[in-house]
């Protein structure tokens, strides 16, 4: 099946490869030329784990292009997925610009029939107005084409984005034609062994799933964070808690691990674009503004904790930074927790010194102007003569480290921890102080 795929971030990289992965012949199209241009040459600027590689497969296959010319790509697919960005408007609603320039694209230079896939996150309703705003570029220029659209959300988590996407627990198909939805499960047919994933329902339902399903993490997320305040507070250990409730199926445990806050490119946009949405169709949106409040305030945690173990007293000193990823497994650092911490110490008059094992290239692009945040090769190198060892990613390698190390090389034995990596009773044994979330001392 001939596809088209407009945007070549996360999404839309991860889904052209999977597709031609199984013999679709797949198109993509992106307005960043340069970004184009590598891609054509097999190089991918984004660390996903095993991406580049299956993209190179998928150019060698001759099953993969990439182009930056709109008409090509539009003429191309017989169903076109839009994947570029929504990010956060000024008042928390999604811009979609990049959405509706897509469709305009399509409205100009489509002559055959074609399915329009939404698969980038976009508000409720805006499948309608994508509809309405074809319709009248239509007829604005004499044109006739018939074209339909369905909501196609994207539930891939970055890190195991692949995984995700070749086995979906669930593949959402919202939209009224009947005849598209069906050609859509014919391309899905591959990833929908064993038994039937595939959920049609109405355009509208398809895109409220998507925010349902990243709220709700949200939630679980923000609610162990305010439970682990409580634990820390009243002398409980949120650890031994998270192991209590998540016992209970209906609990489970997954996504219940506390933390210095979520982040990502997408769980702090579509709670604020939620909350938007709910506000204006007149609804409550009070949980949600809730859950966000908590995150706000745990992303804040660590450097109030600091602050406090330092009485306030910041000026010169420096701090080891290990993780500055929003999460491991990826170099994305978008909300990332460590930046609110890096950027609070800045203003406290403290120095930086971090390492992360792939979001090095990420720092230096961000902040690689600033003398404040030195960035080091490995994570032995941040430790000689700083105060303390902060950790705000659970990165695999930071889970097993050498404490002996770490308190010859600190200035003095301190560690806090944004995620909760080590045993409180072992390093207390080893002389170490050490502040977890929701573990015993607060602060
Ligand atoms: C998230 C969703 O998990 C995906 O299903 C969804 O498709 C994606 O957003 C999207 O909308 O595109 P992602 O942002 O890659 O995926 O990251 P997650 O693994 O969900 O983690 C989000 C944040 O929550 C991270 O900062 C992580 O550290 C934090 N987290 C996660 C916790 O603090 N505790 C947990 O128990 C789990």
């Amino acid at each position: 099946m001939k596809l088209t795929i407009f945007g070549t971030g996360y999404v839309g990289l991860v889904q052209a490869a999977v597709m031609a992965e199984v013999g679709h012949d797949v198109l993509c199209m992106d307005i960043d030329q340069a970004k184009i241009e590598q891609l054509q040459q097999g190089q991918v600027g984004i660390y996903e784990p095993g991406l580049a590689e299956l993209v190179r497969e998928g150019v060698a296959a001759g099953h993969l292009r990439f182009t930056h010319d709109v008409a090509e790509a539009v003429q191309h697919g017989a169903v076109q997925f839009i994947a570029v960005g929504t990010p956060p408007g000024p008042d928390g609603g999604a811009d979609l610009s990049g959405v509706f320039a897509v469709a305009e694209g399509i409205a100009r230079h489509r002559s055959e029939p074609v399915i329009i896939v939404e698969k980038s996150t976009v508000p409720v309703g805006t499948g309608d107005r994508l509809k309405a705003h074809i319709e009248a570029q239509l007829a604005h220029s004499g044109k006739r084409l018939e074209f339909t659209i369905v909501s196609n959300p994207e539930f891939l988590k970055e890190g195991s984005a692949l995984n995700d996407c070749r086995r979906p627990d669930r593949i959402i198909l919202g939209g009224e034609d009947e005849a598209a939805l069906d050609l859509m499960r014919e391309i899905y047919a591959p990833f929908n062994r064993n038994h039937d994933r595939i959920l049609c329902m109405n355009l509208r339902s398809a895109e409220l799933t998507k925010y349902a399903a990243n709220c709700m993490l949200a939630t679980k997320i923000s609610f162990i964070n305010q439970i682990a305040e409580l634990a820390e507070n009243l002398g409980a250990d949120i650890e031994a808690i998270r192991k209590g409730i998540g016992a209970d199926p209906r609990i489970g445990y997954h996504f219940i691990y506390p933390g210095c806050g979520y982040g990502g490119s997408c769980f702090p946009k579509d709670i604020k674009a939620l909350i938007h949405t709910a506000q204006e169709a007149g609804c409550g949106s009070d949980l949600l503004q809730a859950v966000e409040a908590v995150n706000e305030r745990q992303k804040r945690k660590l450097f109030q904790r600091i602050h406090a173990y330092y009485q306030g007293d910041l000026k010169g000193r420096t701090f080891a930074l290990w993780g500055l990823a929003f999460k491991p497994n990826t170099d994305d650092m978008r909300d990332a927790p460590s930046r609110e911490l890096m950027e609070s110490l800045w203003a406290a008059g403290a120095k930086v010194r971090a390492y992360d094992p792939e979001a090095m290239a990420e720092a230096q692009r961000i902040y690689g102007h600033d003398e404040r945040l030195a960035l080091m090769g490995t994570p032995e190198a941040v430790l000689p003569g700083a105060d303390a060892l902060v950790i705000c990613t659970e990165w695999q390698v930071f889970k097993a480290p050498d404490f002996e190390l770490i308190k010859r090389q600190l200035r003095a034995p301190v560690i806090f921890d944004g995620r909760n990596l080590y045993d409180p009773q072992r390093l207390a044994r080893k002389g170490i102080h050490y502040f977890a979330i929701g573990r015993g001392e607060s602060l």
